[in-house]
């Protein structure tokens, strides 16, 4: 058995494969807690992590993707280390996305970034996601079986960003397989012959928007880019265009990865539940708790990260200022005085919509309405195409020793691969 005290929650493959039983006993020492290894203070209550979100004058995003990794670039001193992180933000991961800014960079960033994912664009979005499923579907579905995350939810979570920011059609093709997720069956051999290889998914998405947003300042067309290369800032002032591309590019980091993830957890419980694939497919409206419950249950940003920049305190924990916080999502999403039973997946939980799997205050998700209709619209197709859903036992094992294997990150909590058999619904 694994001795939970001793455990480094960032290198440990067990930990990684079920964490929770880590956090639980993290949260028993105290919901905040500093961890041995790293000095890492470590939040797993429900209540404190919510106050620690909303204590963005105090804790700086600037390391909120890798934590304690690199170690931080300069030693903190004193109550307030506001200017060394300035003087050093450009050492840290990713510092030029919204995710690690602070006010006010993070506010105008922020702000241009509502410009895009206005209410009407998502709408136009929702009617291609419907097509998209469907598309999705029948690459497989007469195959009886598949492997989900890589013939459905990462091309389907991939296309519904291309999408969203107005990729023009004949591009898509090739975004899906720069950005790994997959071939389009049929797919001619040779295709990628005059592509990059080797790509930095990340680069490679900062080159096209900049081709495309450059040349459409030049020549606007009634397009959705061109929308995205004239916005403007609040104030009226017109951003340079890496400071339009970067939110753009980033929407694929972001809401990439985390769909996959949202997608296959709420599968696996639909595909070993068969009740539950008999009770949403007659009453559809509870496609929505039962996505709520999936997010609490198996939350896909497991953990966050702060920078104590001015000292400060969380629960009853003193946090000085150079403290590396780590908010844990998918701990708080587990918290019993929050959630009765939380290790029970409960359709009729009351409070399941409650849960804080897309964080809170400043840098709460701004893609939690796309990820929901993602989800929505999978079930939905999903339920309608297939019947008899069940877990693959040739790779997952039988009923009662299956074989699930969960990406060995600390940061993100989603399956490797899920294969499932189904029957296919006649049209
Ligand atoms: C189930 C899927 C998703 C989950 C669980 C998720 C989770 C999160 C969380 C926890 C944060 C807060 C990070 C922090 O406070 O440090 C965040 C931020 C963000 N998410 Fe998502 N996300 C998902 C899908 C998406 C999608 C589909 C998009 C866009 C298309 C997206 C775009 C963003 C952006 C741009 C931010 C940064 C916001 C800011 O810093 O102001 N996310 N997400």
């Amino acid at each position: 058995m694994t001795d939970l005290a001793s455990v480094d929650y960032f290198t440990d493959g067990n930990v990684a494969q079920s964490p929770f039983e880590y956090f639980d006993h993290l949260r028993a020492r105290n919901p905040v807690f500093r961890e041995p290894h790293y000095g890492v203070v470590a939040v797993t209550g429900y209540q404190e992590v919510i106050e620690a979100f909303k204590n963005s004058e105090a804790l700086s995003a600037v390391n909120a993707i890798g934590g304690p990794f690199p170690p931080l670039p300069f030693e903190p001193e004193g109550d307030d280390i506001t200017g060394q992180i300035e003087a050093h933000r450009h050492l840290f991961p990713i510092f030029e996305h919204l995710v690690t800014m602070d006010p006010p960079d993070h506010t105008k960033a922020r702000a241009l970034l509502g410009r895009l994912l206005t209410p009407r664009r998502l709408k136009e979005n929702e009617e291609y996601l419907w097509s998209l499923a469907d598309e999705q579907f029948d690459e497989f579905i007469d195959n009886g079986r598949c492997e989900f995350l890589g013939e459905f939810a990462k091309p389907f979570a991939t296309l519904a960003i291309t999408d969203l920011l107005g990729v023009p059609e004949g591009d898509r093709d090739e975004f899906r397989r720069a950005l790994g997720a997959g071939e389009r069956s049929g797919t001619r051999v040779g295709a990628l012959d005059h592509e990059p290889v080797g790509i930095n998914p990340l680069e490679y998405l900062d080159d096209r928007f900049s081709g495309y947003l450059a040349e459409r300042r030049r020549e606007p067309r009634n397009d959705i880019l061109s929308g995205l290369a004239t916005a403007t800032y609040p104030d009226g002032s017109t951003p340079e265009l890496m400071e339009v591309v970067r939110p753009a590019t980033f929407l694929f980091a972001a809401g990439q990865e985390t769909v996959t993830k949202l997608l296959s957890s709420a599968l696996r419980v639909l595909a070993e539940r068969p009740e539950y694939q008999k009770i949403l497919r007659e009453d559809r409206s509870l496609i929505k708790p039962f996505m709520e419950e999936s997010l609490r249950f198996d939350s896909p940003t497991k953990v966050d990260f702060r920078l104590a920049r001015k000292s400060t305190r969380i629960g009853d924990v003193d946090i000085p200022a150079g403290t590396i916080v780590m908010l844990g999502l998918a701990a708080a999403n587990r918290d019993p005085r929050k959630f009765e039973d939380p290790n029970e997946f409960r359709l009729d939980r009351r409070n399941a919509h409650d849960h804080i799997a897309f964080g809170r205050g400043l840098h709460t998700c701004a893609g939690a309405p796309l990820a929901r209709m993602e989800g929505h619209v999978t079930l939905h197709r999903l339920l309608d195409r297939m019947s008899d859903i069940r877990i693959s036992e040739r790779d997952h094992g039988p009923a009662d020793n299956r074989v699930f294997l969960y990406e060995p990150t600390f940061l993100l909590r989603g399956l490797v691969e899920l294969h499932i058999e189904f029957e296919q619904t006649p049209k």
